[in-house]
């Protein structure tokens, strides 16, 4: 059985990147509604929240839990490791490699958290052609379905990329191109799919649930998974 966890919708698109690859398996996904935004939180915080879901999802059964979530991979995948040594864990990070390699400037989006706590961003803060523009509301607007004007979030300029950040962050493509205008995208999620892919034993049926720790949100979730394909 393989978990999801995130804070909400942004996991979905990753959900849905490895549905396509791997569909015939018992799936469930966690929205940790209650506690979202994660990416304010201390790094004791998200360790004690990733934890205490890992643990719901042990229990329902799985043998693989991806943190569909990049502030989770960045301040707790480790130690989940370590709590859970009989789990595989696959997490997920800002694709800025990639985004690196395409050259030009290139605008990292992402959570205060992943900003502070990702090793990765860590090790290219001196990279020139990074923006880094961590957000504190962003991924709770989206998921309240209540972005305002992007200007209220970033500013524009000559980029050539965006780095999605977030999983959340996917929701809002269009508009961000709106923006800024003719970008690239990069974000994570056709990587994560694949590593599970290479994991995950096949079955015969496809079995989807959801838990979610705050407001039940079940028929929401299932309709903007059907329309991210
Ligand atoms: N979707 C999550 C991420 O990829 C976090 C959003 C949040 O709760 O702050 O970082």
């Amino acid at each position: 059985m393989i978990g999801f966890i995130d804070s909400g919708i942004g996991g979905l698109f990753v959900f849905n990147e490895c549905l396509k690859v791997c569909p015939n398996n018992e799936f469930i996904y966690l929205a940790d509604n209650r506690n979202i935004p994660f990416g304010n939180k201390t790094k004791q915080q998200l360790k004690v929240i990733a934890e205490k879901n890992c643990k719901l999802l042990v229990e329902k059964g799985c043998d693989i839990i991806v943190f569909a979530c990049n502030t989770l991979t960045a301040a707790a995948i480790s130690h989940c490791r370590k709590v859970f040594s009989q789990i595989f864990f696959i997490g997920i990070e800002p694709a800025i490699l990639p985004a690196i390699k395409n050259g030009g400037k290139t605008l990292v989006l992402l959570t205060n958290a992943t900003f502070k706590f990702s090793k990765l961003i860590n090790a290219n803060l001196k990279n020139n052609n990074l923006v880094f523009n961590p957000q504190s509301i962003l991924a709770n607007d989206i998921e309240k379905n209540k972005v305002k004007n992007l200007a209220c979030y970033f500013a524009k300029d000559n980029f050539k990329n965006v780095v999605l950040g977030c999983t959340h962050y996917n929701f809002i493509r269009n508009e961000i191109s709106s923006f800024l205008g003719n970008v690239n995208f990069f974000e994570a999620s056709t990587g994560v799919a694949s590593r599970l892919k290479n994991f995950a034993k096949n079955n015969e049926k496809q079995k989807i649930s959801f838990i979610f720790t705050g407001a039940e949100e079940k028929e929401r979730y299932l309709k903007i998974l059907k329309n991210l394909n």
